[in-house]
């Protein structure tokens, strides 16, 4: 495996000729969630094909008073569970290698982006739309794997590559979980003892949501949304930020819950918000 860190230029490997350049992008502190999207792609990749992992804490995705200081950076731990993991090269550029200090272009998506985690992280979005065209750009990527956890991310990052005619092929990849249920997430850590304890209530009341749906077949989706925030309350540390019920491809709100719904929620325990889906469609 290459380790490709700085200077920025010196990641314009050769690429893989006809083969596929997959690319898993990532901020790292990898978890198995980020280890099933290398073996994802390199499925995808193929035997001659080439998986790129790339790890960089984005700052221009972070707002004020977000984590970014803090979020977690094990460099040489992930290095290593990436070569283990059979990826070919590992692409971790220094933020001064991505961002000129007068950088002045963003990539802003305007539908998808305004809703759900876009309500509360302004600006989230377009620095990830951002990130994540320069480092299409500078992979020449022709796959890029990205994890169904952050579905609001995935259906963002789509409509960037129809709407600006990327030459990319975006897969989407499973949800990981702990065995109580919990996503998987590089935020899990920082989750005190009792918080990590009555964090499974997100996915038991999603699941939940989930029965309620099928076993009535169409419900309004105020009644469900009632649900879920009822579920998620009786654990006393859970402070709901949101729960909402959308269209799984438009994220457009639902009146009545009934074909490819999305119920999505994200709860804050102390300081560490955690997100988490349920697709039913
Ligand atoms: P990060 O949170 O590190 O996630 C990297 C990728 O791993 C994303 O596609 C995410 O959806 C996926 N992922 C995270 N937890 C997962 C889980 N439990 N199961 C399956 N996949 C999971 O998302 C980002 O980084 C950044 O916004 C990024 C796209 C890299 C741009 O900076």
């Amino acid at each position: 495996m290459k380790t490709v860190r700085s200077p920025v230029a010196a990641a314009r490997l050769a690429g893989s000729g006809p083969h596929p350049i997959v690319l898993v992008p990532t901020m790292g502190a990898l978890h198995e969630g980020h280890l099933s999207l290398i073996c994802h792609a390199k499925i995808l990749a193929g035997r001659k094909g080439c998986v790129w992992v790339s790890v960089f804490v984005n700052p221009v995705q972070f707002g004020p008073g977000e984590d970014f200081s803090r979020y977690p950076r094990p460099f040489a731990r992930d290095a290593r569970l990436c070569r283990e993991a059979g990826a070919d090269v590992l692409f971790a550029p220094k933020p001064t290698g991505m961002y000129a200090p007068d950088h002045s272009v963003f990539v802003e998506e305007s539908r998808l982006s305004a809703g759900l985690c876009g309500a509360s992280r302004s600006g989230h979005f377009r620095g990830v739309c951002t990130v994540v065209a320069k480092l299409f750009h500078l992979t020449r990527a022709d796959i890029a794997v990205f994890g169904e956890k952050d579905w609001q991310q995935l259906a963002v990052i789509r409509r960037m590559v129809r709407d600006l005619d990327f030459p990319v092929r975006i897969a989407a990849a499973p949800t990981i979980r702990e065995p109580d249920g919990l996503a998987m997430s590089s935020r899990n850590a920082y989750l005190a003892t009792e918080e990590r304890a009555q964090a499974p209530v997100l996915r038991r009341a999603l699941l939940a949501a989930r029965e309620r749906l099928l076993s009535g077949g169409s419900l309004p989706a105020s009644r469900l949304v009632q649900s879920v925030i009822r579920d998620i309350s009786r654990r006393p540390l859970a402070v709901v930020d949101y729960v909402e019920v959308v269209d799984a491809d438009t994220l457009a709100p639902l009146r009545c819950a009934e074909h490819n719904v999305l119920v999505a929620v994200a709860v804050r325990f102390g300081k560490t918000r955690l997100i988490d889906n349920i697709h039913i469609p």
